[in-house]
């Protein structure tokens, strides 16, 4: 009477599982995944911002960045300049020039990691 079948032992695994602490080790591998997942991430996203700036920034102040319609963003145009006007300046445009407000495209983040590469000289894309 007290030996009870397997399949009558089974009928409580579900809830022994909910209780068993054993399950938790195996949690190391989504944290794994989630710390490095948005690394992977950021390199891509700093891609994106490369060929921006290459682009679309790039038509106003020179595929090299040295000038054109827009001021040169070099590091020697740039020195001196205090980073956060820059970044403003890309965040918000320049009123009365054709410098246009990037805030709907890009975050503040993006403005500062932008203005950051430029004044140590904006990297090239990758092809
Ligand atoms: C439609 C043309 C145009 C585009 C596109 C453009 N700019 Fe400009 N930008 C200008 C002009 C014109 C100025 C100079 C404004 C002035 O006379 O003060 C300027 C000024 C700047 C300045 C200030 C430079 C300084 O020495 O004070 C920065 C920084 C800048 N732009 C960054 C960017 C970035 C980054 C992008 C792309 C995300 C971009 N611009 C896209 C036209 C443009």
């Amino acid at each position: 009477m007290l030996d009870q079948p397997p399949s009558l032992t089974n009928v409580n695994a579900p809830d022994r599982a909910a209780r068993d602490p054993a399950p938790m080790k195996f949690s190391a591998i989504p944290l794994l995944v989630c710390l490095l997942v948005p690394v992977a991430h950021a390199g891509e996203h700093e891609r994106e911002l490369i060929r921006l700036v290459r682009q679309d920034c790039g038509s106003c102040h020179g595929m090299q960045l040295t000038g054109g319609l827009g001021l040169p963003l070099t590091p020697q145009a740039l020195r001196g300049k205090p980073e956060e006007t820059l970044v403003a300046t890309v965040m918000y445009g320049r009123g009365g020039t054709p410098m246009p407000a990037w805030r709907t495209i890009l975050s503040e983040q993006d403005a500062e990691w932008i203005v950051a590469r430029l004044v140590e000289g904006f990297p090239q894309e990758q092809r």
